[in-house]
């Protein structure tokens, strides 16, 4: 679809986990990227690595910018120089507990940060956005699968951020109803590339569960703490909607797809998700069969604000932005463990 038009979509935390793997697909598919990234959780080795594995002619189509969302100037020279088409918009802080201790850190960046972009957009008429939402905005579900439609609540400050920024986007809409705003509600994005180039490479020690684990599978860490062995589950730990980033890249494209093509967007969130829940140690399992290596555990108390089961309704992606998730999690711990396995120290070399 891209290359006719030869649209040029800005990416904000392009630099990121799942950043770097959706401009990857937005170059294969013909589009030209703009990256605007701080490099606050991630490094200029990740975007060098997307060139590569774009080749040579689709990597001429990217550029890299480095710059806070923060910074006004930042996106008014972005703009000024460059027409966009749409934005997808990643950059944001996505740290539960450190949300709790730092919540102002956490506004101050992802809120400030996205309504500097909405008035910038504006201001240069570029009124299609794509923006990262999460399935926090479920709280501790009632019910699942989790529809979009569900009552939504925020657990923590950064939950918070994600619900605020979805009425946030509601409201612009509203008020001029030239903007086409989509809002994508991912589960837990796991899995790498199938190069192994490319992956997610947190910052100290990992807050999620498949990065941890791979942590664990390298050496870096002795062992994986499972918190809560004692819910109504079927093996007693948590169970969650785990989804392939290469299948949360390709539904960045569709919701692209749908901003271009249809007329009567508004404002309007899906979930991006498998609609299948893994437990934890279904995934501890599934992990050590793709690595062929032991993952010692220890089974602890239950870590507070923890949902027992979250997992998502497909069937509004699927019907309206025509996107189904093709990975299972033999995929993702293939995946994570190709990425792992070449990568033990992510991005650097080891230190
Ligand atoms: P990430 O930390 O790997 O990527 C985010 C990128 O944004 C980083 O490269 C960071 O340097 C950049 N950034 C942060 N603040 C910035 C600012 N003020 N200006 C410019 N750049 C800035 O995270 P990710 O996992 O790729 O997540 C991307 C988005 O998806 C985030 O908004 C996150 O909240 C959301 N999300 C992530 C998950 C997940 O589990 N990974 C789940 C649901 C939603
Ligand atoms: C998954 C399961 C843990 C680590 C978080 C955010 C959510 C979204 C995705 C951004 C849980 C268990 C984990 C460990 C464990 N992010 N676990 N040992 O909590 O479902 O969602 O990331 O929007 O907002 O809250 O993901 O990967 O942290 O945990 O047993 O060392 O693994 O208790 O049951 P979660 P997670």
């Amino acid at each position: 679809m891209g290359s006719e038009f030869c649209k040029r979509i800005l990416v904000t935390g392009g630099a990121g986990f799942i950043g770097t793997h959706t401009v990857l697909q937005l170059l294969k598919d013909g589009f030209h990227v703009t990256v605007v990234d701080n490099l606050d959780n991630s490094v200029e080795e990740a975007v060098d690595r997307v060139r590569i594995l774009a080749g040579e002619d689709l990597s001429r189509n990217l550029v890299f910018s480095i710059g806070d969302l923060r910074n006004k100037s930042d996106l008014e020279k972005l703009f000024s120089e460059t027409r966009f088409e749409a934005v997808i918009h990643f950059a944001g802080l996505k740290a539960v507990g450190e949300s709790v201790a730092k919540p102002m850190r956490y506004f101050d960046n992802n809120l400030v940060g996205t309504l500097n972009l909405y008035e910038i957009m504006g201001k240069y008429g570029c009124k299609k956005m794509v923006f990262s939402s999460s399935a926090t905005v479920y709280g501790q579900p009632e019910k699942i699968p989790c529809v979009e439609d569900f009552d939504l609540k925020a657990m923590n400050p950064y939950g918070r951020t994600k619900l605020f920024l979805e009425e946030i986007a509601r409201d612009i809409q509203k008020a001029d109803p030239e903007w086409k705003i989509i809002l994508l509600r991912y589960f837990n994005p796991v899995g790498a590339h199938e190069s192994g180039q490319i992956g997610e490479d947190p910052k100290g020690i990992p807050n999620n569960l498949m990065p941890y684990i791979e942590r664990v599978a390298v050496g870096r860490l002795p062992e994986l703490n499972v918190y809560g062995h004692d819910y109504p589950t079927k093996d007693g730990s948590a169970v969650r909607d785990y989804i392939h980033v290469m299948d949360l890249a390709d539904g960045h494209l569709a919701a692209l797809r749908k901003l271009f093509t249809a007329d009567e967007i508004g404002c309007v969130a899906y979930n991006l998700g498998t609609g299948r829940g893994t437990s934890v140690l279904e995934m501890v399992a599934a992990f050590e069969k793709a690595a062929g290596k032991k993952i010692p555990v220890k089974l602890c108390d239950r870590r507070h604000g923890d949902a027992t089961a979250v997992y998502a309704s497909t069937e509004k992606a699927q019907k309206e932005l025509n996107w189904k998730a093709k990975y299972g999690i033999e995929e993702m711990c293939r995946d994570q463990w190709n990425w792992a396995s070449k990568n033990p120290y992510g991005y650097q070399s080891k230190p």
